[in-house]
C-alpha cells in the first residue's frame, strides 16, 4: 500500500484527511513540518499532503528543504492551502511542488488528484526503468561492436596480437592515473573518460584500409610504404566521420575521430598527419600515444622482437618531451607495476576493458 504523510498542524484536518485517504493509503498524520523532516529521516513515503500556513516552520519552507534533499526531492509534495493566489502557487511550484488542493476540500476532488498524482509517477518510474535497461543494453551492443571491430583489426596485423585490447587497458590506467594525481581534471570528467575508453580500441581502425603485403610485412618498408601506413589516421577519421553522419550531439565519436586522427602525433611537432605540437594535439591522443608506443615496442611485431618491461619504459621516458606530452608520461611511468600486471593480465586474456 502507497504511503502519504499528511502534514497539518490541525487535528481536524489531519482527521478528515486520514478519512479520506485511509481506505486506499496507509496514511501518516503529522502535525508540523519539523515533524515531518525529522519522520522522513527513517521512513519514506509516496506522497505529501502540505499545509502551507503552521508555525515554527511553514509549508514552503517545509518542501524546500525535501525539495533539497538528495534522498527525498523525488517526493510529489502537494500543498494543501486556502491561500490559492497565484503569487503562492507560482512559488510553490518554484519550489518543486507537484499541485494544490483549496482548503477546505472536497473529499472525491483530492482523491482524485492524488490518485492521479500517484499513477503518473507509477507510469513515470516505469518509463524510467525501461529507458535505463534500453540504454544499457545499446551501450553494451555498442561495446560489442567496437571490441569485434578491435578484434577484426588485430587478427590482420597478426603479429601485434591484440595490440587495440592490450592499448585499451593502458589508457584506461594511464587516464584514471591522471585523473586522481588531479591532471587535466577540468577534461577529464567522468564523461569525457568514458568516452576515451569507448574510442581506444578503435584508435588504428584505419589500418582496414592498408594492404595486408604493408601491414605484415616483416623488415624495412620502403618510403612509399610507410607513407601509406602512416595513411591509417586519414583512413580512420574518414571512417569514423562516416559512422557520425546522422547522429546529433554529444557521443564517444567525437573523442574517437581525434584520437583515431591524431595519435600519431608527437608533442615536438615532427609526427603525422598534420605536424600539430604540444597541447594543439587533442589530448586524447596524446594520452592514446602513450599507450600505443608502449605497446608496440613491447609487444612482438613482425619486424623485430619485443622488449622487456624496462627497456620499454626507457623508451617512454626518453620520449617524453619529444614524442610525448611529459606530464602524461611522467604518470604513465608512476603506474609502472600497475603497467606490468595488466599487461600479463592482458596477453593472456583476462584483462577487463
Ligand atoms: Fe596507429
Ligand atoms: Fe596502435
Amino acid at each position: 500500500m502507497k504511503r502519504i504523510l499528511v502534514v497539518d498542524d490541525n487535528k481536524v484536518n489531519l482527521a478528515m484527511a486520514k478519512a479520506v485517504l485511509s481506505e486506499q493509503y496507509d496514511v501518516v498524520p503529522v502535525m508540523s513540518g519539523i515533524q515531518a523532516l525529522t519522520y522522513l529521516e527513517s521512513n519514506t513515503a509516496d506522497l505529501i499532503l502540505l499545509d502551507m500556513f503552521m508555525p515554527e516552520m511553514d509549508g514552503y519552507e517545509t518542501l524546500c528543504r525535501i525539495k533539497k534533499d538528495e534522498k527525498l526531492r523525488h517526493i510529489s509534495v502537494v500543498i494543501l492551502t486556502a491561500d490559492t493566489t497565484s503569487e503562492t502557487e507560482v512559488k510553490c511550484l518554484r519550489g518543486g511542488a507537484t499541485d494544490f488542493i483549496k482548503k477546505p476540500f472536497v473529499p472525491e476532488i483530492m482523491l482524485s488528484r492524488i490518485n492521479r498524482i500517484l499513477e503518473l509517477e507509477e507510469y513515470r518510474k516505469g518509463l524510467e526503468k525501461i529507458v535505463k535497461k534500453k540504454t544499457e543494453q545499446i551501450e553494451k551492443l555498442q561495446h560489442n561492436i567496437i571490441m569485434g571491430i578491435a578484434t577484426m583489426i588485430d587478427k590482420r596485423d597478426v603479429d601485434t596480437g591484440r595490440h587495440a585490447y592490450r592499448t585499451s587497458i593502458y589508457m584506461q590506467v594511464l587516464v584514471r592515473a591522471l585523473r586522481d594525481q588531479g591532471y587535466y581534471t577540468d577534461i577529464l570528467t567522468n564523461k569525457y573518460i568514458n568516452h576515451l575508453c569507448r574510442s581506444a580500441p578503435l584508435h588504428d581502425v584505419g589500418k582496414i584500409g592498408v594492404p595486408d603485403s604493408i601491414l605484415c610485412k616483416p623488415g624495412k618498408l620502403t618510403p612509399e610504404e610507410y607513407q601509406c601506413i602512416k595513411n591509417h589516421t586519414v583512413i580512420g577519421k574518414n571512417i569514423i566521420s562516416e559512422c557520425m553522419k546522422g547522429l546529433d550531439g554529444d557521443n564517444f565519436l567525437h573523442v574517437a575521430k581525434d584520437m583515431v586522427y591524431y595519435h600519431h602525433e608527437r608533442w615536438d611537432g615532427k609526427g603525422y598527419p598534420e605536424g600539430k605540437k604540444g597541447e594543439e594535439i587533442p589530448l586524447c591522443a596524446r594520452i592514446m600515444a602513450v599507450a600505443d608506443v608502449f605497446d608496440a615496442i613491447f609487444s612482438k611485431r613482425v619486424y623485430k622482437e619485443g622488449m622487456s618491461f624496462e627497456e620499454a619504459f626507457k623508451v617512454i621516458e626518453d620520449g617524453k618531451g619529444v614524442y610525448f606530452d611529459p606530464l602524461i608520461a611522467d604518470v604513465f611511468l608512476s603506474q609502472k607495476e600497475v603497467i606490468k600486471n595488466v599487461a600479463v593480465k592482458a596477453s593472456e586474456g583476462n584483462g577487463d576493458i
